[in-house]
């Protein structure tokens, strides 16, 4: 099973082929925000890799980072565009405390979505 490392959490090994947003969510339980449910519309899932930074990006995580003007930070990422299938190391910082926001968001679909285009 892959290793999921969270800065200042611990390491968890997770499901492979899980979602990095389930996996912080479920795995590492932290209250990773995720607001728009894993649809690559909100940017809150986002996390800073250290290690293991897929090479593949999906087109949505591609066009909604660019969007925002985030894309241009090496390591940035959308952990709803992201499955857990290699050893990882992140920096989770976009949290429900102290978010003001009412809960973390609707849980995510266990398949990426919407249906994954690797660019
Ligand atoms: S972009 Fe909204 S949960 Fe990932």
């Amino acid at each position: 099973m892959p290793k999921l490392t969270v800065e200042g959490v611990g390491t968890f090994e997770v499901p492979a082929g899980k979602r990095l947003v389930l996996a912080l969510t479920d795995e590492v339980k932290i209250d990773q925000l995720h607001s728009c449910g894993g649809n690559a519309k909100c940017t809150t899932c986002r996390v800073k890799f250290i290690s293991g930074e897929p090479e593949k990006v999906t087109h949505a995580e591609r066009t909604v980072l660019s969007a925002r003007g985030l894309g241009v930070e090496h390591g940035l990422r959308l952990s709803c565009q992201i499955v857990c299938d290699h050893d990882m190391r992140v920096i989770a910082e976009s949290r429900l405390a102290g978010s003001g926001k009412k809960d973390a968001g609707p849980r995510p679909e266990d398949a990426i979505t919407p249906p994954p285009v690797w660019t």
